[in-house]
């Protein structure tokens, strides 16, 4: 047997059919940017995510940096993030001249609300929690600290489309949701594609010109923007898989509570609350003798990654923020520790089983 760690191309065989009636509709219709599929998209995703609204965007990085200007993030600005998230966070704060300030992370890999008013200065203006592999940071605290701070908190839910924190939705627990449809997440698409949610009409005003030069109509331009945004094909498809996040989320938890049933007694698996629902973006394990697991289920056909193995205060690209090893412990521990199983809807109940068993026989 075979377990790739991902498998797009099986999920576009079942959609087939209505993607492609989708493209030639969207073909004919002429309009190819900003038009009624992204409209309706905006209006569903909002109510998705009980939110106000919505904006589609290029991707889930640019989602973040106009988060960030709409909050006014400028030259000099300080703004808190976890150390262990893909580098797209720290790159959306650098990306606004501002500097990301690290913080160490919990055991559930999100950022550790009890480290962050450590961290905050007269310059710190926004928190970004990272909603990792799915599951939903402490908003209780971060927003507690945010409000007593007065800073804004920017969720970045790239990865928790669907994820639920005391029955609220991701990206409507701060002021501003940043969600990628990147075709590896939950709703993945067939190239890039974002979107912003907000609760405030005077952002969501902000985020219409951002993402599109800067102009609040086709001859006005307010302000200095980007070109970035979810084209009609992508809207397009985005709403065809809108209608089936559901029934997939609800998969990928049905696989990650079959890992954690079957895997607590031989590795570390997530611990899920009841006051939560995590998505399992990402399905993360952490072992002992990790090199030795991953070669024998490579040897076993089973494909394993690591998310990721070195944490964002020791990327080279992060040496002039002025952070050595040491720094973040758990962070820098669990980069070691941290293994990604495969988690897919289509995930077969037989390839799960074999994934489970051979790592049980690992330990054994
Ligand atoms: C946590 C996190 N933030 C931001 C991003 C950036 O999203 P995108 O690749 O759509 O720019 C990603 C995914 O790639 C991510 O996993």
């Amino acid at each position: 047997m075979k377990v790739p760690f991902v498998a797009l191309n099986k999920q576009f065989s079942s959609l087939e059919n209505s993607l492609l009636s989708k493209f030639k509709k969207i073909g004919k219709s002429g309009q190819y940017i900003m038009g009624d599929e992204l409209k309706s998209f905006e209006k569903d995703f909002s109510s998705f995510c009980k939110t106000n609204y919505s904006i589609g965007v290029g991707n889930g990085s640019d989602a973040i940096v106009f988060a960030l200007k709409a909050c006014g993030i400028n030259y000099g600005d300080e703004v808190i993030i976890p150390a262990n998230s893909f580098i797209a966070t720290a790159w959306a704060v650098a990306a606004c001249n501002a500097l990301p300030v690290f913080v160490d992370i919990n055991d559930d890999l999100n950022i550790n609300p009890e480290l962050i008013e450590n961290k905050i200065t007269k310059k710190t203006k926004a928190i970004i929690p990272v909603h990792y592999t799915g599951k939903i940071a402490n908003m209780d605290l971060i927003n507690k600290i945010a409000k007593k701070n007065n800073l804004f908190v920017i969720e970045d839910a790239a990865q928790s489309i669907g994820a639920m924190y005391k029955n609220k939705m991701a990206g409507s627990l701060g002021h501003f949701g940043c969600f990628s449809f990147h075709p590896l997440k939950n709703l993945g698409l067939y190239g890039d594609g974002g979107a912003v949610t907000v609760q405030n009409k005077k952002n969501f005003k902000i985020i219409n010109m951002l993402r599109n030069h800067g102009l609040v109509n086709r001859d006005l331009c307010l302000i200095w923007g980007y070109n970035s945004r979810l084209d009609e094909i992508q809207a397009g498809f985005a709403n065809i898989k809108l209608k089936k996040i559901k029934k997939w989320n609800t998969k990928h938890r049905n696989i990650a509570l079959n890992y954690i049933n079957n895997l607590s007694k031989k590795v570390i698996v997530p611990e899920e609350m009841n006051y939560e629902k995590p998505v399992y973006h990402n399905f993360i394990i952490r072992v002992k003798n990790r090199k030795k697991l991953i070669n024998f289920l490579s040897e076993k056909k089973i494909e394993t990654k690591i998310h990721y193995p070195i944490p964002l205060h020791l990327q080279p690209v992060s040496r002039d923020l002025g952070y050595k090893k040491g720094d973040m412990p758990k962070t820098e521990k669990f980069s070691n520790e941290i293994l990604s199983l495969p988690i897919y809807p289509e995930l077969k109940e037989i390839q799960l089983e074999y994934i489970i068993s051979s790592i049980n026989k690992f330990y054994a």
